[in-house]
This record gives C-alpha cells, structure tokens and sequence, in this order.
C-alpha cells in the first residue's frame, strides 16, 4: 500500500465547535476515521498529524518523505499567507493536494488566495469530508505517474 500523509493545520482541532454551516459538524477525530476509510478504499494507507504551531507544520512537511509518498495538505487560515510553509513544501518536493473543507473561493476575499497551489498537482474546496476522497485520488493519480 502506498503510504501519504495527511497534514491539517491550524484551528483544524476545533472542528465540531466552528460554523457548521462551512465545516460541517465531525470533529477532526471523526473526520480522519472517514479518511481513513477514503484512503483503504483507494488503496492507500493514511496517516494524520495536526498542528496549532506554524513552524512544527513546516517540520512535519519537511519529514513526511521519511514515511509518506505524497501530502494532503489542509494548512487552514496559513494556506492564505504562510511562506514558511510554502518553502516547506518545496523542500520536501513530494506531490500534494490542498484541500479545504469549505468553498474558500466563495467566501471572503482573503480566504480565495492560496500560497501553495501553484506547487500542488490538485486543490479540492466546498466539498466538506468528500473533499479528502477527492483530495486522496488526484494524490493516488500522480503517485502513480
Ligand atoms: C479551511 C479554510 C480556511 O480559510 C480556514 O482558515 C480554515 C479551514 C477549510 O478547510 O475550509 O481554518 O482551510
């Protein structure tokens, strides 16, 4: 099975207490359960990490080649801003997918720039949970390449 990593960012752990109307109602728990599930059906077996702290996200994108063939990343509010991890992900120089749960595009002004798309072969957003599955299969599609 090929092994990726799924890396959620800041505030992510509060999910089940943010707008349901743009998270949905899981918390990270029991979201990454359904990934979990996501990535066995896609043959890929999938591994989570979260983190509050902008420079321990930039170190677990640094080593995710140590274990992992590619990333899905959901850097939350960073994703609009972070060079850091922009950089990061560079340097790791595997395939990734970002994905946000809710449709940043159609939301405020700040949320519709992404710093890292450029460098990632797939962006996934307004999909809630589903998301990830998707997030997961253009991952699996360009591992495979
Ligand atoms: C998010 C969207 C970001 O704009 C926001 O800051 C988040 C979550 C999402 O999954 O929809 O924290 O990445």
């Amino acid at each position: 099975m090929t092994s990726v990593r799924v890396l959620h960012g800041v505030n992510l752990d509060t999910l089940g207490r943010r707008d349901p109307a743009h998270y949905g109602n899981l918390t990270l728990p029991e979201l990454e359960e359904r990934v979990e599930g996501f990535a066995r059906d896609l043959g890929l077996d999938a591994s989570f990490a979260q983190t509050n702290h902008e420079g321990e996200y930039c170190e677990l994108v640094h080593r995710a080649g140590e274990s992992s063939a590619g990333l899905v990343l959901n850097p939350g509010a960073w994703t609009h801003y972070s060079y850091a991890i922009r950089d990061a992900l560079e340097v790791a120089a595997l395939p990734a997918v970002e994905v946000h749960l809710s449709a940043v595009d159609d939301r405020e002004e700040w949320r519709r720039r992404s710093v890292i798309a450029d460098l990632c072969v797939g962006r996934v957003q307004g999909r809630g949970v589903d998301g990830y599955r998707d997030a997961l299969d253009l991952l699996r599609k360009a591992v495979a390449r």
